[in-house]
């Protein structure tokens, strides 16, 4: 079986501001379900871009994005609603906790957005953060912890749907090199464990080693796309 989980077919991306800016320049892309990739290149290039186009966060200019087999442009808002929520997790370098939530309570945020009872969804966050090493700072909130211990509960939060694909967007950039190798290692045991597919934006040698292929960006296209075996 090699399913395709995402699919990126010749796309444009082009922001029409003050200055005309081609962030993504005939990008083609196929991953298949499980595999790790990360993209490199030097800032400007595009990966951001290239993320949130994935997630459906933005639309591209021109070409087509399939997630899972299925066209993002062909879907009701809803639907893709769904999809962003259930299907991929988001990791980023800033975290993006609510402030003023504690730590259950940000895990358990995207449950309790699709409705289900307090006390469930404290329980399901409440596992997921011991699964990620996590379990005495739940009741923390975000600026009462770590950078490292943050991160962990952006993780937790992402995995809590158990998604297919999580998407990472310089998930070590604000963190000391043992902490961020401490995340990565952890993300290594997610993708060992759930067989999760990623795609990660990093500046860092030490994450890209843990995936198996690696892109190179470079003004909005791919300049390089290696597969390896990972560390
Ligand atoms: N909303 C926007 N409006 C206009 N231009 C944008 C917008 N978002 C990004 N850009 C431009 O698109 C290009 C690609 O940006 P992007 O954020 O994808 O780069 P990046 O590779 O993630 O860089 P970094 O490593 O600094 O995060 C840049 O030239 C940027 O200025
Ligand atoms: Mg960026």
């Amino acid at each position: 079986m090699n399913e395709i989980i995402v699919s990126l077919e010749n796309v444009c991306k082009i922001f029409d501001g003050a200055a005309r800016v081609t962030a993504l320049d005939g990008v083609g892309l196929e991953v298949p379900r499980g595999q790790r990739v990360s993209v490199m290149g030097p800032s400007g290039s595009g990966k951001s871009t290239l993320l949130n186009i994935v997630c459906g966060l933005d639309v591209p200019t021109s070409g087509r994005v399939l997630i899972n087999g299925s066209d993002l442009a062909a879907m009701s808002d809803d639907d893709r609603t769904r999809l962003r929520r259930e299907q991929i997790g988001m990791i980023f370098q800033t975290f993006n906790l609510m402030p003023t939530l504690n730590g259950v309570e940000n895990v358990a945020l995207p449950l309790r957005l699709c409705g289900m009872s307090g006390n469930e969804a404290a329980d399901r966050a409440a596992a997921m953060l011991e699964r990620v090493g996590l379990s005495g700072r739940g009741s923390h909130r975000p600026d009462e912890m770590s950078g490292g211990e943050r991160q962990r509960v952006a993780i937790a939060r992402a995995l809590i749907f158990d998604p297919p694909l999580l998407l990472a967007d310089e998930p070590t950039g604000n963190l000391d090199s043992a902490t961020g190798d401490e995340i990565l290692k952890l993300l290594e045991d997610v993708h060992n464990e759930f067989g999760t597919s990623m795609i990660l934006v990093t500046h860092n040698e030490n994450a890209a080693a843990i995936c198996e292929r690696r892109i190179d960006l470079l003004d909005g296209r791919i300049v390089s796309d290696t597969l390896r075996s990972p560390k």
